[in-house]
């Protein structure tokens, strides 16, 4: 890929000194980077390690005699393909919602022809509070991107959403925005995504179904959305939190899963990322079982439909790149070899469900991406949305090798 141009504004927080490790994250990756330094992010960062880490002086005001230094907002804007704000305070968010132009940062970006992402951090407090939100939602109606904030421990010690994300969480962003822009200024891509349990019925209040809480199958759905992806989403029972912009059919049991993906083809990439319970009841009780030997006794079972092999073995619109998952608790990697072969996909993400600290119910994941060929990846430990971004960054790269159209 081209050398890509991040030009990076550093607002005033206590983040501010992540935004060293991320610089040197992409300059190893061979990114270019031009620096803004506010005058309260000064308080954090200096000058001096901008410098050494980028190569060039961070620019820090609109009028100066400088010749070095010498670059007006218009170019500065131009030159970039992409500006990154870290951290973003509330108040500069509140600046940007008026549109203000009062320093070299908020000049830059009133002129900026690109997109801008807005990397959030700050007190749980001021996150949540009604001024900010609504200014969130200011912003993303003028088409500023967000990255994060993520729940967690804060400098200040309380805990809840505002924390910055990680530099490597950042990156992922970015390369998937540069990466994902190839291919889709050569093609509109459509998707469908499947995530979250399902509950099959037993009777009005009981259900057989299992830990899967949705979240890393919808956190693929909206990293496929970010990046431009058409993508629908059918989602069993599940609180996850689903972008704007993606088509959502809520469904609860296996059959009705089945169903509604039938409707959503034809798709180019298919993601099976729901728990679809392996076996559901013959007939649904119409009133509460009671436990007298007889009813309990009589409860027949059925395999519920499996909807990746479905779309692996249709005929009719199988989606050009087919995604499984495979929760194992033991021999995780032959397990998920035999699946890729049985349910005919072309990628598995195997994950170890045996631990409590990834998987089922857990906002973390570590999994392995394994191919029809066997190529295998690991991605280790890391919030499931960066995993997401892993996977989808593999999926786009497979759909290529795969899909001469698009070469
Ligand atoms: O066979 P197993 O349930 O382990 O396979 C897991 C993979 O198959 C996941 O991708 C899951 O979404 C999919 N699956 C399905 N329909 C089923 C069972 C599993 O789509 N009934």
């Amino acid at each position: 890929m081209k050398t890509k141009k991040i030009l990076i504004i550093i607002g005033g927080g206590i983040a501010a000194y992540k935004s060293l490790d991320l610089i040197r994250l992409l300059k190893k990756n061979n990114f270019e980077i031009k620096t803004i330094l506010t005058k309260s992010g000064r308080e954090f960062v200096t000058p001096l390690s901008l410098t050494a880490l980028t190569g060039s002086k961070p620019h820090e005001n609109m009028f100066h005699t400088d010749e070095e230094a010498k670059i007006d907002h218009i170019s500065l804007s131009r030159w970039a393909d992409l500006v990154l704000v870290l951290p973003t305070t509330a108040n500069f968010m509140s600046k940007l919602c008026q549109g203000r132009a009062e320093d070299l940062s908020t000049t830059v970006i009133l002129a900026s022809n690109k997109d801008i992402f807005l990397v959030p951090a700050m007190n749980v407090r001021m996150w949540s509070h009604l001024a900010t939100q609504q200014n969130v939602k200011s912003l993303k109606n003028y088409g500023y991107k967000f990255i994060g904030p993520e729940k967690g421990e804060m400098a200040c010690g309380e805990y809840g959403e505002g924390k910055m994300s990680s530099p490597r969480q950042i990156y992922s962003e970015i390369k998937n925005y540069f990466y994902n822009q190839k291919i889709l200024t050569q093609k509109k891509l459509t998707a469908l995504v499947t995530a979250g349990p399902t509950r099959e019925y037993l009777d009005p209040v009981r259900y057989i179904s299992n830990e899967s809480s949705g979240k890393q199958g919808v956190a693929i759905a909206n990293a496929l959305s970010r990046i431009g992806i058409k993508t629908k989403l059918v989602l069993g029972p599940s609180d996850s939190q689903v972008d704007k912009g993606i088509k959502v059919i809520k469904v609860t049991s296996g059959i009705e899963m089945l169903n509604a993906v039938k409707k959503l083809l034809p798709v180019d990439i298919a993601v099976c990322a729901a728990a679809v319970s392996d076996v559901k009841p013959i007939n649904k009780n119409t009133d509460k079982l009671k436990k007298s030997y007889n009813q309990l006794n009589n409860l027949k079972l059925d395999k519920n439909p499996d909807i990746l092999e479905y779309l692996g073995k249709t005929n009719k619109s199988k989606p050009r790149l087919i995604v499984g998952f495979s929760a194992e608790t033991k021999d995780l990697i032959k397990n998920s070899k035999k699946k890729i072969r049985e349910k005919y996909c072309d990628i598995i993400i195997a994950n170890d469900v045996s631990r409590r600290d990834i998987g089922f119910n857990s906002d973390y994941n570590e999994v392995h991406i394994i191919d029809s060929k066997g190529n295998k990846e690991k991605i280790s430990k890391g919030k499931k949305s960066y995993i997401a971004n892993l996977i989808v960054e593999n999926i786009l790269k497979k759909f290529l090798i795969n899909d001469k159209n698009i070469n």
